[in-house]
């Protein structure tokens, strides 16, 4: 038996609806789907086999189905198998757009005129060029009233729409890139997984200074409220990042550490290790920080509901813009 059925051409284009479908409603950013999620992967080589499966017993059944049949039927099957395929419907609809006239009825749509045998047929305007026509025409009038007599959104408007939407993806961006943060827009981090992540930062590059429970030694003692270059977050991630006032010894993290391990070793410092009691304190160095903004944040417990503390955890040092 020919099979003449176009197995492979099912399953591929099967295969790539199934992956449209998924890279369509599964957000993997800007990567395909398939390469963030394994799972995904192994989702896509799962219909590959079945897909392949089922080609195989559909093609195993019309065979067990078609050696039962009567020779009179089994040439009657394959001329019904092999007949061309043909998209009437589709053939029929091309040729009306064309609206041309068929070879043999020319005659009716001959102009007088002969230059040198050279005549000339009358056709009439393909519907499928008058169609669009008068779509354009519609399409121009309801433009015109929209934008020009009722004064729909200008460019600029659509600019200004584009750019805060932007704007807003980039801080949701920023939100989960924790890498991008600097020192403008460092938070304090609160989450348990941070702050221990910060205290192992903290364990392998800072206590031959300041002492594994921060009482310090070479370098000051951070435990107390008393900071040399200033405290809150944003000064202490400079600090870490810029290192110390010159041959003070502390040195400019910025190379060793990743901004956001920056940001946890100066959350587990401010979280943990400030207020804490340090078996051998050094004697306090530097002034009292006083946030410059705390005047004109009100205490949290006043305003901000329970839930929505964790998300503004940086009440103490939300930037002074
Ligand atoms: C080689 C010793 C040394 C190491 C290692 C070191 N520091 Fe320091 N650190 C110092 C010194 C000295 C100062 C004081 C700098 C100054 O006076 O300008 C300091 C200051 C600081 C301050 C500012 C304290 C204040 O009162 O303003 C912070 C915060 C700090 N270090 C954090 C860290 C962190 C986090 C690490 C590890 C990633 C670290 N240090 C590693 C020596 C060190």
């Amino acid at each position: 038996m020919k099979n003449s059925s176009t197995w492979w051409l099912r399953i591929l284009v099967g295969f790539f609806i199934v992956l449209g479908l998924m890279e369509y409603f599964v957000d993997s950013g800007n990567k395909p789907v398939i390469f963030v999620y394994p799972i995904a992967l192994a989702f896509m080589v799962f219909i590959l086999l079945l897909m392949i499966a089922i080609e195989l017993i559909v093609a195993a059944i019309e065979n067990v189905m078609y050696q039962t049949l009567s020779i009179e039927a089994k040439e009657r099957y394959l001329a019904v198998k092999n007949k061309k395929w043909e998209w009437t419907w589709g053939k029929r609809a091309y040729l009306k757009l064309l609206g041309s006239k068929p070879i043999e009825k020319e005659g009716e749509i001959i102009l007088d005129h002969n230059y040198d045998g050279i005549r000339e047929l009358d056709n009439e305007l393909p519907p499928w060029w008058v169609y669009m026509f008068y779509a354009s025409i519609v399409f121009a009038v309801v433009y015109l009233a929209r934008f020009h007599v009722f004064g729909g959104y200008d460019q600029e408007l659509e600019y200004e729409r584009e750019v805060a939407a932007a704007q807003l993806e980039i801080e949701a961006y920023k939100k989960t890139a924790k890498d991008l943060v600097d020192e403008n827009t460092v938070e304090l981090l609160i989450d348990a997984s941070d702050l221990s992540s910060g205290k192992t930062v903290f364990e392998t590059n800072c206590i031959a200074c300041h002492m594994v429970d921060g009482g310090g030694g070479i370098g000051p003692n951070l435990t107390d409220e008393y900071w040399i270059l200033g405290g809150g977050i944003k000064k202490v991630f400079h600090t870490i990042s810029e290192g110390g006032r010159d041959g003070k010894g502390m040195i400019a993290w910025k190379q060793t550490l990743k901004p956001i391990e920056r940001a946890q070793v100066a959350s587990y410092i401010l979280n943990e290790i400030v207020g804490s009691t340090p078996a051998n304190p050094k004697a306090a160095e530097g002034d009292i920080w006083i946030n410059p903004n705390m005047q004109d944040v009100p205490a949290p417990e006043m305003q901000i509901p329970e839930l929505e503390v964790d998300s503004t955890t940086s009440v103490s040092d939300s930037p002074s813009k």
